[in-house]
């Protein structure tokens, strides 16, 4: 699958850049007055981190960010995407700003800048200050003005160098792994009572918008997961099954941004309102659209005998009206999740069919893989090759894509994978920290050249 052709040229001005966030990289959890988030409890609850790994230390990135730097700078991106710790920031999630935590992000900005590198933070990447789990996290209302307070604080500090924003990062998976299933923090097990959870991460989102555009931010976006989802046949029960797992994954989360409404009436009259004008504020809140592409899903109806593996994405609790199965034929990553580029396409395709006019600019923020190998990943290389000239495809077929961003610069902490589960184009060492640069970073650096052939 490796191709060594040099891949299509993409528009000028594309944005190429990496991913990473906070709470997988930084570690320092204690340092210059952070207070715990929901994941450093969660980390010490035996048997929640496959490899009992804890994010302590992580990359260390906390300390060692300008050596990350200058590995963004060698790869030759354009942007990178990290994201803010509410926790660093505002300790017990509200109140009085922490202002070394601040003063963190600030340097890390202003040391992008330099390398001519644009920051582009996300504000929320699942680290909920552990007071205000307590209280409930997202599934009380309060958190979605606690979140928009805190964007506020950061807006104030940073608006004036960082023009694109980021407010959640996937609430589809917070909302199902966190609140639902119970297999990220904070560990719930809900299943349909965790729909609030969506709700208030939205409306968080809406309210954090507003209190950026009121600082003069004017360019906004989400990075929500999206995927195609295949039914594993043509029957009704199995259509039916992924009809209604592409409402609760995909739809749940586009319509009320992109449309100003819940995709399903049933399904609204389960959110705590008032709906009706929360959905005021959450719609037309974007000005670009993110996407985090890994794999389809292929659903059917509940199959008792499907051997659950959830990071692989297959099985679902009994009780739940779907099941997930393994998409036959296909290579897979280390991970074993499917390797599907044209799945990508398909993704970009269906939202502007279901969309049209209402989506705005399309960024990919996050799109990568696992492999085990420390530095010979030509499965990595071969990963976004496909993946790549998926996209260039889609941009041919008219979808407005403005950017693509790598799942991650740096192995880090996978949630309850833990280590073991690496996703980045640089080896870390971590009983060292030590970074390497992997074949697929000199690979993409070198894609990145030819991109711009004289600069
Ligand atoms: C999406 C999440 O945003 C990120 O945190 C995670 O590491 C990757 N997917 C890979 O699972």
């Amino acid at each position: 699958m490796t191709s060594h052709q040099p891949l299509p040229a993409f528009p000028d001005g594309f944005l190429w850049g990496t991913s990473t966030s906070a709470f997988q990289i930084e570690g320092g959890v204690e340092a210059d007055g952070r207070g715990p988030s929901v994941w450093d409890a969660f980390t010490r609850q035996p048997g929640r981190i496959k490899d009992g790994g804890d994010a302590a230390v992580a990359t260390d990135h906390y300390h060692r960010w300008r050596e990350d730097v200058a590995l963004l700078r060698e790869l030759g991106v354009g942007a990178y995407r990290f994201s803010v710790s509410w926790p660093r920031v505002l300790p017990t999630g509200r109140g009085e700003v922490n202002a070394p935590g601040l003063d963190f992000y600030d340097a890390l900005v202003d040391a992008l800048c330099e390398a001519g590198i644009e920051p582009v933070p996300t504000l929320f990447h699942w680290d909920t200050p552990l007071p205000l789990e307590e209280r409930g996290g997202w599934l009380e209302r309060d958190t979605a003005q606690w979140f928009a307070d805190y964007a506020d604080a950061v807006a104030a500090r940073l608006a004036d160098r960082v023009t694109r924003w980021i407010t959640l990062n996937e609430p589809a998976e917070v909302t199902l792994l966190g609140y639902g299933l119970g297999d990220h923090a904070p560990g719930k097990r809900l299943l349909f009572d965790a729909l609030p959870a969506a709700h208030h991460q939205l409306l968080g989102h809406g309210l954090a918008a507003r209190a950026l555009r009121a600082r003069g931010v004017r360019s906004i976006g989400v990075a929500n997961s999206h995927g195609p989802v295949w039914p594993v046949s043509s029957s009704e029960q199995d259509t039916g099954a992924a009809a209604l797992y592409d409402l609760l994954t995909n739809l749940l989360f586009a319509e009320p941004l992109l449309l100003g409404r819940y995709p399903d009436e049933g399904l609204a009259a389960m959110l705590p309102g008032p709906v009706a004008d929360d959905l005021g504020l959450i719609g037309g809140s974007l000005d670009w659209y993110g996407v985090n592409y890994y794999q389809p899903t292929l659903v059917g109806a509940p199959d008792p005998h499907a051997q659950a593996d959830e990071f692989a994405g297959i099985g679902m609790p009994a009780e739940l009206p779907f099941g997930i199965r393994e998409i036959p034929g296909r290579e897979r990553t280390g991970s074993g999740w499917a390797v599907v580029p044209e799945g990508l396409r398909e993704t970009l395709r269906t939202l502007r069919e279901r969309y049209g006019e209402r989506l705005p600019p399309v960024l990919v923020t996050e799109n990568g893989c696992a492999y085990p190998e420390p530095v010979a990943d030509a499965g990595r290389i071969a990963f976004h090759d496909a993946h790549l000239r998926e996209l260039h495809a889609a941009l041919e077929e008219g979808a407005d894509v403005r950017g693509y961003f790598v799942w991650s610069l740096l192995d880090n902490f996978e949630w309850a994978e833990g280590y073991e589960q690496r996703f980045g184009l640089v080896h870390v060492d971590y009983a060292t920290g030590e970074r390497t640069p992997k074949d697929s970073f000199r690979w993409l650096r070198d894609a990145l050249r030819a991109q711009r052939p004289g600069a």
